[in-house]
């Protein structure tokens, strides 16, 4: 049976909710690992450091007697983001970075930005300050393909905001194509990318086996095979621009099987199992350590985990529904399924 050692991993982009969810949700990650960077896409949104200050105290109520685990927030920007705000939270250690929603682009997004002219004041005060951007990177136009958006953001935005600000560094958020994995290369150091278990493990054809599959449905929306495969590459490279970072995002069962189903999938109980799955069948366990526990800190200029953890390759446990009081099931990835590789007890 195969084991793994490694430094506890953090996960680079989570979505937590609040209130009860946040309550239920919360001790998955954080029994996990050891820091998050936590997504303020909440109604009404994280949009300045007096708000990220009180969240941050709501998910600790929610971390489990005993366990350590650090939030690490950010700003939702707007149109009318402050940037004196935005300074002073990250200098005060409110906000580790600021998330960058295309307004209208997903669950939550229509306060984003519409248009990216609007925050250069902001991103000229990020770049100074040293404070990461982190971007949804999808653009809306009504006419442009939803499997090209995450191009079309490329070109664009993305490429425009590095050139014209080239002190600001940049996290582009669950990338889902060759294209993507191919800026974030072209700009190494300055720019690094979070990659999600769903875009490593499937194509777009999982949304439409046998049936239309609602739990299947994240945005960016999964990608062609070819896009999986460079995906899959990337992150068992060991490049330092390629680390963990979820998107774990809990929706209530009713409010993705519905007629308008929500974007996102709940990883957050299997995901480092769901990773490890890919390490293994790309021969690429040595690697895992660097994605998951070393080339996020480095970027975000963090020291790494000092904790171990070990890992085996058993099939011990079940993906279960997560309830949530009054309020319904969260399904999970693997939903139903028993999960490889579990958490080495006192490890
Ligand atoms: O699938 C997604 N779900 N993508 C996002 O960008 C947001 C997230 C959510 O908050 O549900
Ligand atoms: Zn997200």
């Amino acid at each position: 049976m195969r084991s793994i050692t490694i430094r506890r991993p953090d996960d680079w982009h989570v979505h937590f909710r609040d209130g009860a969810v946040l309550q239920q949700v919360v001790p998955f990650t954080a029994r996990v690992f050891g820091r998050a960077i936590v997504m303020p896409n909440l109604t009404p949104p994280v949009t300045n450091a007096a708000t990220a200050a009180s969240y941050r105290d709501r998910i600790m109520s929610a971390v489990p007697t005993g366990v350590a685990f650090t939030p690490l927030m950010t700003c939702y920007l707007t149109d009318d983001t402050d940037p004196s705000d935005l300074v002073r939270g990250h200098a005060g250690g409110v906000f580790t970075a600021a998330k960058l929603y295309p307004a209208h682009a997903t669950t939550n997004s229509q306060h984003g930005v519409t248009a990216i002219e609007k925050i250069y004041p902001v991103l000229e005060a990020m770049a100074e300050h040293g404070i990461p951007l982190l971007t949804h990177g999808e653009i809306t136009r009504a006419e442009v393909d939803i499997f090209d958006r995450e191009k079309g953001f490329i070109d664009e935005v993305l490429i425009p905001v590095m050139e014209r600000f080239p002190g600001l560094k940049v996290v582009m958020e669950h990338i889902t194509t060759k294209q993507g994995v191919q800026v974030v290369r072209s700009y190494r150091g300055r720019m690094g990318a979070t990659i999600t278990p769903q875009h490593l493990l499937y194509n777009r054809n999982a949304i439409f086996q046998g049936g239309l599959r609602p739990h299947m449905y994240c945005l960016p929306v999964l990608k062609r095979e070819e896009h999986r495969l460079a995906l899959r590459a990337a992150a068992t490279s060991g490049e330092a621009s390629f680390f963990l970072g979820t998107d774990t995002a809990p929706h209530l069962q009713h409010l993705k099987e519905a007629a308008c189903g929500c974007a996102g999938v709940f990883s957050a109980p299997v995901a480092l199992q769901a990773y490890l799955k890919v390490f293994a069948e790309e021969g690429a366990l040595d690697r895992f350590e660097a994605f998951a526990s070393l080339n996020g800190p480095a970027f975000y200029g963090l020291p790494p985990n000092e904790e171990k953890v070990t890992f085996v390759e058993a099939s011990t446990f079940l993906a279960e529904r997560v309830r949530v009081e009054s309020e319904g099931e969260i399904v999970p990835l693997f939903d139903g399924e028993m999960v490889d590789w579990a958490q080495a007890r006192g490890a």
